[in-house]
């Protein structure tokens, strides 16, 4: 039996974990939940998980009454303490932002397997989340499809047989090309393939979360950007290949569905019996492939934050991720948030080395800059 701990139970991949825990009660036993605020579902959860530890951010104590029997956590140090429990086994991180960078630099140095989600950890601190994980021997695995299917056919290879791998990209609403000025957030919001939660399909729309992805699988699998390409491929049913030197490519197919990794991190290394559908060849129509245009601002913000490094993917993310905010707060066009991003990237000094605490002070000015940005031009 696994003993596993969701953080952001609450959200598209915690429920997403939920449901795979749900048809895999023999093998996974929930001891702790996070969320943010969402007491109602996190309520029916414990009831039905009955998780030893529940983790939300602001004291409570209505809610502790409610649940004589579970040991609530909160604050910083909470978080921390939820990701490296004694009694568990795998840490599934799925909180956007990087409010559970420390939780899961604790988790690393708790030994923990930790199923990585939250692929921000990795664009701001890929390097201290490596160095650290091979001090401690953690072993990090991707949910993230993509970088999940990319890990799956990687297995058994020689890296230096590696010519380069291909992440593949729905296209989200506007099939991967810059959208019209006039897109609204119902537009935005309406991604073909995937159910996600709102900041993740907004960076789908923009197509910044293909440029995260770069980053992510520069620090997952240890390649330069120029060896990671990206395919636009709407069907969405390869999310990741790997070329190898002699020309063969080996990729992986699932139907659209995180249910597919989700369950490859909670069961790994083992393939076990799951009810989740095989992909039906007979009835698939096509399967189309073009090449994402790497001359595309987002391209480049990601090759330049890997190669200059330091501070700069920290900005990136921030910049990003307040530009976001704003657009759903129907403050700036969609149009507007690569432009901001790229106006945050441009009037930064990059600092070269940066620590996990620099880290969370760069990444609250680079979000000031973006609101002062903004203030200005209106
Ligand atoms: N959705 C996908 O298919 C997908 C695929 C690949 C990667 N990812 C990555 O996985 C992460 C989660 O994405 P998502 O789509 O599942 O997000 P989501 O649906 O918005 O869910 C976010 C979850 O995090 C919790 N949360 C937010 N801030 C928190 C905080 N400060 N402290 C504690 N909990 C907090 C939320 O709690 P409340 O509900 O209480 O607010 C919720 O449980 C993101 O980094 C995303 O990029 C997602």
């Amino acid at each position: 039996m696994k003993n596993i701990v969701i953080l952001g139970s609450t959200g598209t991949i915690g429920q997403n974990t939920l449901e795979v825990i749900r048809k895999g009660r023999d093998r996974f036993n929930v001891i702790g939940l996070a969320c943010r605020e969402n007491k109602d579902l996190l309520a029916r959860q414990i009831r039905e998980f009955r998780p030893e530890y529940v983790y939300f951010e602001k004291v409570d104590t209505v809610f502790e009454r409610r649940f004589p029997r579970v040991k609530i956590l909160c604050g910083d140090k909470g978080l921390e303490k939820i990701a490296s429990l004694k009694k568990a086994d795998i840490i599934i991180c799925a909180i956007p932002g990087i409010s559970t960078l420390k939780a899961v630099c604790s988790a690393i140095r708790s030994k923990k397997v930790i199923g990585l989600a939250t692929k921000e950890i990795l664009v701001v601190a890929g390097h201290i989340i490596n160095r650290l994980s091979r001090k401690y021997g953690a072993c990090i695995l991707p949910v993230d499809s993509e970088h999940n299917a990319v890990f799956q056919a990687l297995e058994g290879i020689k890296k230096e047989d590696v010519k380069k791998i291909y992440l593949t990209a729905s296209g989200g609403p506007f099939g991967g090309r810059p959208a019209g000025k006039n897109a609204t957030l119902k537009d935005v919001l309406k991604h073909p393939v995937w159910k996600m939660g709102k900041k993740i399909t907004v960076d789908s729309a923009t197509m910044m979360n293909k440029a995260f992805e770069i980053i992510e699988a520069h620090y997952l699998f240890g390649l330069p950007a120029e060896k990671i390409g990206v395919l636009i491929h709407p069907e969405a049913f390869i999310h990741g290949m790997v070329e190898l030197n002699d020309g063969t490519i080996k990729g992986v197919f699932s139907s659209p569905d995180m249910k597919f990794p989700i369950n490859f991190v909670l069961d790994y290394p083992r393939r076990k019996e799951t009810p989740w559908r095989p992909i039906d060849f007979s009835s698939m129509k096509k399967l189309t492939f073009s090449s994402a245009d790497r001359n595309s601002a987002w391209f480049s913000l990601a090759a330049e934050a890997i190669e200059k490094n330091g501070s700069l993917p920290v900005v990136l993310n921030a910049a990003n991720e307040e530009a976001v905010n704003l657009f759903l707060q129907g403050k700036i066009k969609f149009n507007g948030i690569i432009d901001i991003v790229q106006k945050a990237v441009r009037s930064h000094r990059i600092k070269k080395h940066v620590s996990l605490e620099d880290i969370f002070e760069i990444d609250r000015r680079a979000k000031n800059k973006v609101r002062e940005l903004v203030r200005t031009k209106l």
